[in-house]
């Protein structure tokens, strides 16, 4: 029988922290022994906030050796790069046409990342949910391991293959039926660890954009 498939990504925005490893790549490592199972490095995700391509070139790279360090096996699992696929971007933009923007606006990282941003925001900034949601439905995926921080993303990604591709396009099989486009796909976020708050102000969650977390910090992980 086919094993339930299993798609989830982090960004390359620097070195991973503690917080990515509890809450999602730890998680990751165990469903290989019982998932078809898909990693991916979210190269166009990272571009959605100001970098330097250099260094995301380099960060890709770092990112992708971090899963395997941290347990993901390229014979088991495959890891893969966003931006080397370039069917993520031709369904984002099909789910582009069908998602209401006021979905979008409600966003609650994208408000988050808008006010840091002043009159600099992009419309990818906006848009970035659309791509993650294409991310997933392209693949099939039954269930996404993310952090609590991604519920939204998820349940987003759930309304528009639900509500906005499957009720308004599904054909109907033979007992008329409606056969389903997009596979509805199911977060899976663990009870322990499922948002990491930062080391040096309880109040919020550990970020890599908190230079207390990144390299040289008791939490950062270590490139190998
Ligand atoms: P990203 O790169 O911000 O984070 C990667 C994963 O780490 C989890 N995480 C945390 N978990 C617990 N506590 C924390 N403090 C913490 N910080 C981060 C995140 O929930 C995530 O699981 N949009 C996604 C990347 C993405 C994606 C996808 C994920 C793009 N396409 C498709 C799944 C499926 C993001 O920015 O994650």
């Amino acid at each position: 029988m086919a094993r339930a498939r299993v798609l989830s990504g982090v960004q390359p925005t620097g070195a991973l922290h503690l917080g990515n490893w509890l809450g999602a790549i730890r998680n990751w490592v165990d469903l290989q022994e019982s998932h078809d199972t898909f990693f991916c490095v979210v190269d166009l995700h990272a571009i959605t906030v100001p970098h330097r391509p250099e260094q995301l070139a380099d960060d890709t790279l770092t990112t992708a050796a971090l899963y395997l360090a941290c347990g993901i096996d390229p014979a088991r699992s495959t890891v893969f790069v966003q931006s080397q696929v370039p069917a993520h971007c031709e369904l984002a933009w099909l789910l582009n046409c069908v998602t209401p923007l006021n979905w979008l606006e409600r966003m609650i990282q994208f408000k988050e990342k808008a006010v840091k941003q002043g009159d600099q925001v992009s419309v990818g900034l906006l848009d970035y949910p659309v791509l993650m949601a294409a991310d997933i439905l392209l693949y099939d995926a039954d269930r996404v391991p993310v952090g609590e921080d991604q519920k939204q993303h998820l349940e987003l990604a759930r309304d528009i293959a639900q509500q906005r591709i499957n009720a308004r396009f599904a054909s109907r099989d033979a007992a008329g039926e409606p056969v389903p486009i997009l596979k509805v796909p199911e977060p899976l976020i663990l009870p322990e660890g499922a948002r990491v708050m930062s080391l040096t102000d309880g109040s919020s969650k550990m970020s890599k954009s908190d230079p207390h977390e990144v390299p040289g910090s008791a939490c950062w992980i270590p490139r190998s």
